[in-house]
């Protein structure tokens, strides 16, 4: 049987999920949206590049829910994004209400899927998918750490002129400010950065890769990222259906792990055929774990706004 991936939301983000998807023949792909025609023409439109760039899947785009039944992945992509001046934060209650209808609807239909959250803000979104979903926490991750990780090994692959394939990164933490680039474990083909790069230069690397995202959306204007965002869920989406068990950084409900309980936080995982399958748990210095201590209490601020609206309902 082929895979079924799924994308909700078919704006710059879903759409470009779509493409990456296809041209991997990760499975048949569905792109559904709410915008009547949106999802119809784009999904035709990517459908008819298959025989040019020779992928060989189905992609059907559809207001409604019934055609995504059964899916493997489902990346949830759909909400509003920032304009210049907003934060992610920003996004919370307008896009609460949107994950909570769009999630409703995909486990109805998809009890068995694996879900992938790209909407912002990012923690807060996989924890209400998880909360409305009622799905294993294995089955329910947040996209991020791929994106932040991929933004910090540009950065550093354009300050030392080196094949952007071999930096390796750790980034842990929310995905929002305060996120944690860890330049300590972080290196280009094993080599540390820290005997690379002056501790000033690093500084600044690490600040552009927290602020990655706004950086984006002060270009744009009009919205944020969309191609490393899509090629990221798609990363994931493609450790998963190939069972590959790609070691990637994704939000992952933690229970305990680094002293953090009942919360997403960006961490190290293992993803295959199971979603989660570990979580691992990195020794950190007692600075790296104020830092993601304080990077979880600000995702931690928001799940409790959310926590207060779902008890008012
Ligand atoms: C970014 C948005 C997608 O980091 O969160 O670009």
């Amino acid at each position: 049987m082929r895979k079924k991936i799924t994308v909700v939301g078919a704006g710059n983000v879903g759409a470009n999920c779509a493409v990456w998807a296809a041209k991997k023949e990760l499975g048949d792909v569905v792109l559904v949206d709410l915008a009547e025609g949106i999802p119809q023409g784009k999904g035709l439109d990517l459908l008819q590049a298959g025989p040019v760039e020779g992928f060989d899947v189905t992609v059907t785009g559809t207001n409604d829910y019934a055609p995504t039944a059964n899916s493997d992945v489902v990346i949830i992509t759909a909400g509003i994004a920032r304009k210049p001046g907003m934060t992610r934060d920003d996004l919370l209650i307008t896009n609460y209400n949107v994950i909570k209808s769009v999630t409703e609807q995909v486990v109805k239909l998809s009890p068995n899927a694996i879900l992938i959250l790209v909407t912002n803000p990012l923690d807060a979104m996989a924890q209400v998918a998880l909360m409305v979903s009622n799905f294993p926490k294995n089955r329910v991750i947040g996209m991020a750490g791929v994106l932040d990780t991929a933004r910090f090994r540009t950065f550093i692959a354009q300050e030392l002129n080196v094949a952007v394939t071999n930096v390796t990164a750790v980034v842990l933490g929310g995905h929002g400010d305060t996120m944690v680039p860890l330049v300590r474990l972080s290196s280009v083909s094993g080599i540390p950065l820290t005997e690379l790069i002056s501790e000033e230069r690093l500084a600044a690397i690490v600040d552009r890769t927290r602020k990655g995202g706004a950086e984006i959306v002060s270009y744009l204007k009009t919205g944020s990222a969309y191609y490393a965002p899509a090629a990221s869920a798609v990363e994931m989406a493609d450790s998963i259906l190939r069972d590959k068990k790609k070691v990637l950084p994704c939000a992952a409900y933690l229970e305990g792990e680094y002293g953090i309980n009942g919360l997403f936080v960006g961490v190290p995982c293992k993803l295959g055929a199971n979603g989660i399958e570990q979580i691992y748990e990195i020794k950190l210095t007692e600075q790296e774990t104020a830092e993601l201590h304080k990077s979880a209490a600000a995702v931690q601020e928001l799940v409790d706004v959310i926590k207060a609206k779902m008890s008012e309902a």
